[in-house]
């Protein structure tokens, strides 16, 4: 299985589950939390879940509508540190256990999270 073939095992479904997993645990949390928009967090969870979609073999939404990702600049208005990097981690190995993924597709997601994760680390 490549990267392009996920989308084709999980589906739309599969990513809505998973990212809203990940979203459902954001609130309550002391690092994260503070730093999503409360207001907005229903169109957070739609950014979030287009642009791993397009990447891994579905429609291209997410560049439909915010255009190039350009993920590093636009999280530089959040400090994000280790902490924040290993906690936005464990919320998504938490979502990734939760939504029960055939183990193949799993690892890709897991290690595509992990490597952009650590790439966003800007304090
Ligand atoms: C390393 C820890 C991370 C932190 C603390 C963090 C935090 C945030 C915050 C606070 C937002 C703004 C929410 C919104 O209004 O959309 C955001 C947006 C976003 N994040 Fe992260 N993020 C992290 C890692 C990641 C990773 C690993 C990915 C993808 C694999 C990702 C993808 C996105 C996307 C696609 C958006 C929406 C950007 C836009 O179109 O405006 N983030 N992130």
């Amino acid at each position: 299985m490549t990267e392009e073939d996920v989308y084709g095992a999980i589906g739309e479904e599969g990513f809505t589950r998973l990212i809203h997993a990940f979203y459902a645990q954001v609130p309550g949390d002391p690092i994260l939390g503070p730093m999503y928009p409360q207001d907005d967090l229903a169109g957070a969870e739609e950014r979030l879940r287009d642009f791993p979609i397009g990447r891994f073999g579905g429609p291209q939404r997410y560049i439909e509508r915010r255009g190039h990702p350009r993920l590093r600049m636009r999280h530089m208005p959040f400090a994000i540190d280790e902490a924040a990097r290993n906690r936005w981690v464990r919320l998504m190995d938490r979502a990734l256990e939760e939504a029960r993924f055939p183990d193949e597709v799993t690892t890709l997601l897991r290690e595509f999270f992990h490597g952009v994760a650590t790439f966003m680390i800007n304090k």
